[in-house]
């Protein structure tokens, strides 16, 4: 499926999310506060639209996609950004690779999220972090109905008009659905293993970004102060994600 949306996906992206797309991906960024010298894993990059912030300001980047349709196009595109064949459930990256991991619009097609979770801390170095772009669900019931009537009907029919496989924007409406919503996803993340998880709600919860962070002591005394820490409950931050 993503091998055929492939040559069109940025532009009907662009379309389906009133231009909100852009937004959504600077937050990311600045969510992932890397630097030159640091090392990035970008899950999941498609066409490598969510890598290019960081190639741009000359953060070494991996764009890890399983779809050889997506690589390819991107790769014409952007022949400097480094494209990796990969599955998110099995990654080809040694332990401790990566000082950031991020993973936009792409968890919530992975067959099973949470082993590709257990991978992404699996390959983040200790005291490393991930940042998640998904879509979530609306906070305000009023706009939630809305949202619902513009995934369920809308959406659909525009794709009808722009995009080259309409059935993968039904799908895309049918899997945002049937998603987590941001309490469960940040539970997801502790479950995995992850620690200090926070997210932040974008245009009134469509999309929220979660962070979280990878022990920097992963011994097994770390490991389990780690996990008598996820007990606790998670952050939730509406304006900026903090350190
Ligand atoms: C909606 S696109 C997101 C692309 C990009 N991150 C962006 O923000 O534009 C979702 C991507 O997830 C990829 N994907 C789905 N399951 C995957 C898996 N198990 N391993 C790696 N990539 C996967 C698809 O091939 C597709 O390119």
């Amino acid at each position: 499926m993503f091998d055929d949306v492939a040559p069109k996906y940025d532009v009907v992206n662009d379309v389906l999310s009133m231009g909100q797309t852009r937004r959504w991906r600077k937050v990311v960024v600045e969510a992932m506060e890397v630097s030159k010298g640091q090392r990035v894993l970008d899950l999941a990059a498609g066409t490598g639209t969510s890598s290019e912030p960081y190639a741009d300001a000359g953060i070494d980047v991996v764009a890890c996609d399983f779809s050889l349709g997506m690589l390819k196009v991107g790769k014409r595109r952007r022949p400097d950004i480094n494209f990796v064949a990969g599955d998110a459930t099995n990654l080809p990256f040694a332990d401790n690779s990566f000082d950031a991991t991020t993973i936009s619009f792409g968890l919530r097609n992975v067959n099973e999220p949470k082993k590709a979770l257990q991978e992404m801390l699996r390959v983040t170095k200790p005291g490393g972090r991930l940042v998640i772009a998904e879509f979530s669900q609306p906070v305000v019931p009023l706009w939630r109905t809305m949202y619902t009537e513009y995934l369920m009907r809308a959406l659909p029919a525009i794709a009808t008009k722009v995009a080259s496989n309409p059935d993968a924007y039904v799908y895309l409406a049918e899997s945002i659905r049937a998603w987590p919503d941001q309490d469960n996803l940040a539970a997801w993340l502790q479950e995995t293993g992850w620690e200090n998880v926070t997210y932040r709600n974008l245009t009134g919860g469509i999309v929220a970004v979660h962070r979280a962070f990878k022990a920097a002591d992963t011994t097994p005394d770390g490991a389990a102060a780690a996990i008598a820490a996820n007990k606790g409950p998670v952050a939730k931050l509406r304006r900026n994600i903090t350190r």
